[in-house]
Order: structure tokens, then C-alpha cells, then sequence
């Protein structure tokens, strides 16, 4: 799993809450449901549960590699605490669950279905996950996700943390798939796995916590044939990249995350053919584009899973997210709005990646510190002045993808930024003084001279890709060597 962060261990209350949970577990194996002695235990890993719920949103206890891990940082056990987290990774294991997750609507009714249901699994007839997924269903314990351990063990064979650019590709190449599938199911009518979601947006999470510019270059890329799914990736990724220089909590970037990979879930209630029209949209056709927030609002409420914290995010992102900061954007409301904070970062997102891929709103890719700039003579009407200079700081002033001209002549685009010295990227030189393709060479500007052998380069002035008839995708597809 991509979670690793044994520098980070969960926070006390998750010892709390797996002690409480294996003497409820016990206690329901021995009393029925009116005892005096189970009411008294099941209370006790009820408040607790309660507890760490309005910490965290949700609660997800997992069972890897011999450790529990709670909302995917380890738990730390004081030593008289170990036997408890022992008897449940052994029972989990039994049934062949590797994770069980609590949504903030689980109730003491549905905790208690948990352990009763957990006790009615026959482990010793082979009984296993479904019997616990359709005992939790049969009780109406809809606030209780059951996920195997090959469905954790898939998400552990993720690459680690560390290896940068490969983890950063399988994390976002997973991602597209998961918005594939969401995408196909809702236009279809069927129940969306958020779940699925949930794990995928933790994933990006972590990736943007680890290396968040080895994800900015595939958001850069912009070669996908279904840009549709690209974009609710890519939107997601600066969304949450912002949400961290805003100070965000982990459960809340993953909520921010999540709601910004449904913000266009509308458009599935679109004709396809108007989603994917390749020319300038007339009149009608964009009062029907307008719709998709509404639509997509009422999608979203319509999925009869437990309106959690992060559904509700996703609900009024989605709704909100084309409003505009002075409220003159869409859907015309008759009673004034703010947008939420969550809705206004995801709008920023949402707009910056709109307009460097030229595929929605401006048929012409704008290059992107061009769009940065567009998007600051906007700022008061469209955006929130102080979340705009946060996305500058996410994407830089010369944001992936920018076209240099340098003071020695030479052409470069921008690989990476580095995050602590935003005027001095790293860059692939690719034509030279005069104009000739030159063998691709990394620079990094924040290095001097002395430090790479290489000669001293400064940026003169951005370039308009287009008008030089480059194409800065397929200039980021090759790397240099
Ligand atoms: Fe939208
Ligand atoms: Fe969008």
C-alpha cells in the first residue's frame, strides 16, 4: 500500500478504539444484544468509535503485514494493549477480512450488527467475507464497509513510497481506471464503488504528500484519449496539493479529493456526443452544459450510501463549483451563495486544468503560466484572490509544461519545480541557440554552475508553445536520459 508513513503512527484514540472493539467483539460471542455486560462494553466502543469519527470523518481499521493500521498510519500499541490488537488481526484474518471501515453515520445499532455479525461468521465451515457482508446488509449496517485482504494485498502492491516517478504512474494510471468505472456505472444507473473512490483518493493523497511533482508532470502530459477521466484526476491532484498548503488534516484532503474527482459527475447525465464535441458549443448547447453541477449534485444524493462528511463535500462541490466567488457564474441561484472553501479550491483546479488542455471551455490549449495569468486578472469575480496565490505556489510561476527561451538562446520546458525556489525549475533544454533540436539535457536552474559543471542559464521569458507550433505534451513524454 502506498501509506507508508512510519514516521507518522496513528494518533492514541486508535489503540483506544481496537482495545474497546476486541472486548466488544468478546462480549458478543458470549451475551446477547440486551445483556446488561454487553450494553456496558458495546457503549464504551461506541463512544470511542463516536469519537474518533468526528476526528476523522471516517475510520478505517486495516489488517497488514502483522500491524493494524488506522486510517492507513500504524498503530502504535502500548504493550497491554497488544492482545487485543492481536485477537483482531487473527480473527480478521479467519474471515479473510483485511479491512473493516466505519462512515461517519455508523451508530451504536450498526456497531453492535458489526460484532454480532462478525461472531455469526462460522470460520471453521469456511464461511468468510460475503456471509459478514450479507449478515451487515441483512442488519441494515450500511455504515459498515467489509473489504477482503487480496482487495488491501492489490492496494499493498502499489509501489512504496520513495520511488518516485513509477509510484506516481501506477497511483495516477489507477486512478483513471477507478473514474472509468465510476463514470460507467453512474451513467448507467448502477451503484458506484466508492470505496473504490475512497482507496484511490487516499492513494493520490499519499502521492502528493510523498512527491508531488512527479504527479504534476502527468497532469501535464495531457495524451490521454479519454481526457474526460484525466481531468477529474488531474483536478483531484491540485485540489488536494492546494488543500495541503492551506494547512488541511488528512481526512479532510482525502474528503477535499474526493469530492474534486466527482465535481463533473453531472456530465454523465450528458449526451456523449455533446461531452465529446469537438467544435465551439452554440447557445443551446451550453445552457445544457450549465446543468451539469445541478445534475451532478442531484447524482450524487441519489446513490443511497450513507450521506457522510464526504459525500455531503461532494455534494455542494459539485453543485458549486462553476458558482464563482462573487456568485455570478452557474447555476443561476436565486438567493446569493458563497461557495465553500472546498467548492473554491476545486474551482481553481478545475479552471486551470480546463484551460491548458484547451478541451472544454477554450478550444486552444492556453500554455499554463499564460492560463495562471488569465486566471489572476479574474481573481475577485471568478476565484478566491488568496486560494489562487496557494495554487501558484502548488503548480510555480513557471508551472510543468511552460516553454523557456534562456539567455543563452537555448528552448526549454519546464520537468519539475522545485518547491522551495519557485523561479528556478528544472528544465529540459531542447533546441539550441539557433534553433536546432538539440539532444535532450536536464537542468536543474537551482543549482549553480560549480554545483553541475554545466554553464550558467537563466529564463528570459516564457514562449507561447503554439505559436511555435510545439507540442509540450509530447516535449514531457520523452524524458531525458
Ligand atoms: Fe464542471
Ligand atoms: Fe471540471
Amino acid at each position: 500500500m502506498v501509506i507508508e508513513q512510519d514516521s507518522a503512527a496513528a494518533a492514541p484514540i486508535a489503540a483506544q478504539l481496537v482495545h474497546d472493539l476486541h472486548v466488544l467483539i468478546k462480549a458478543a460471542a458470549v451475551y446477547g444484544p440486551n445483556n446488561a455486560g454487553y450494553l456496558q462494553h458495546s457503549a464504551r466502543a461506541g463512544a470511542t468509535l463516536r469519537k474518533a469519527l468526528e476526528d476523522e470523518g471516517s475510520v478505517q481499521l486495516e489488517s497488514r503485514d502483522e500491524q493494524l493500521f488506522f486510517n492507513r498510519l500504524r498503530i502504535r500499541f502500548p504493550t497491554e494493549g497488544t492482545a487485543g490488537a492481536r485477537f483482531l488481526m487473527d480473527e480478521m484474518k479467519r474471515r479473510g477480512l483485511g479491512a473493516v471501515e466505519f462512515s461517519s453515520t455508523c451508530d451504536q445499532a450498526q456497531l453492535d450488527a458489526f460484532a454480532f455479525a462478525f461472531n455469526a461468521v462460522q470460520t471453521r465451515k469456511g464461511e468468510g467475507l460475503d456471509k459478514l457482508r450479507g449478515l451487515l446488509r441483512a442488519a441494515g449496517a450500511a455504515a459498515v464497509a467489509v473489504q477482503k485482504i487480496a482487495e488491501t494485498e492489490e492496494a499493498q502492491a502499489a509501489p512504496a513510497a520513495g520511488d518516485g516517478a513509477s509510484a506516481a504512474k501506477k497511483t495516477f494510471t489507477r486512478a483513471l481506471c477507478v473514474v472509468e468505472d465510476i463514470m460507467a456505472q453512474a451513467r448507467a444507473g448502477q451503484p458506484v464503488d466508492f470505496v473504490q473512490a475512497k482507496r484511490v483518493v487516499h492513494g493520490l493523497v499519499d502521492r502528493v504528500l510523498e512527491d508531488e511533482q512527479a504527479l504534476f508532470e502527468l497532469t501535464a502530459l495531457r495524451d490521454y484519449d479519454e481526457y474526460t477521466y484525466a481531468h477529474c484526476v488531474n483536478v483531484c491532484v491540485y485540489s488536494v496539493a492546494v488543500g495541503v498548503r492551506l494547512g488541511l488534516e488528512r481526512a479532510q484532503l482525502a474528503e477535499l479529493g474526493f469530492g474534486a474527482l466527482f465535481h463533473d459527475i453531472g456530465k454523465v447525465k450528458l449526451p456523449l456526443a455533446l461531452i465529446n464535441k469537438p467544435d465551439e458549443f452554440d447557445d443551446s448547447e451550453w445552457e445544457t452544459m450549465r446543468r451539469h453541477p445541478v445534475l451532478g449534485a442531484r447524482e450524487l444524493l441519489g446513490m443511497r450510501r450513507p450521506y457522510d462528511r464526504a459525500l455531503a463535500r461532494a455534494v455542494s462541490m459539485a453543485f458549486e463549483h462553476h458558482l464563482k466567488a462573487d456568485g455570478s457564474g452557474y447555476p443561476r441561484l436565486r438567493q446569493a451563495r458563497r461557495q465553500d472553501v472546498f467548492s473554491r479550491i476545486c474551482a481553481l483546479a478545475d479552471s486551470f486544468d480546463a484551460l491548458t488542455s484547451g478541451r472544454v471551455y477554450t478550444r486552444k490549449p492556453l500554455a499554463p503560466d499564460e492560463a495562471l495569468r488569465r486566471m489572476a486578472e479574474d481573481a475577485d469575480v471568478a476565484y478566491d484572490p488568496a486560494l489562487l496565490v496557494l495554487l501558484i505556489a502548488v503548480v510555480g510561476v513557471f508551472p510543468i509544461g511552460t516553454v523557456l527561451a534562456l539567455d543563452t538562446g537555448e528552448l526549454a520546458v519546464v520537468r519539475r519545480n522545485n518547491p522551495g525556489d519557485l523561479l528556478h525549475p528544472v528544465l529540459e533544454v531542447f533546441a539550441d541557440a539557433n534553433g536546432e533540436r538539440a539532444a535532450v539535457e536536464a537542468v536543474d536552474l537551482s543549482l549553480s554552475g560549480a554545483q553541475t559543471g554545466q554553464p550558467p542559464r537563466e529564463i528570459q521569458r516564457a514562449v507561447d508553445p503554439h505559436a511555435c507550433g510545439l507540442d509540450t505534451g509530447a516535449l514531457l513524454a520523452r524524458r531525458s536520459p
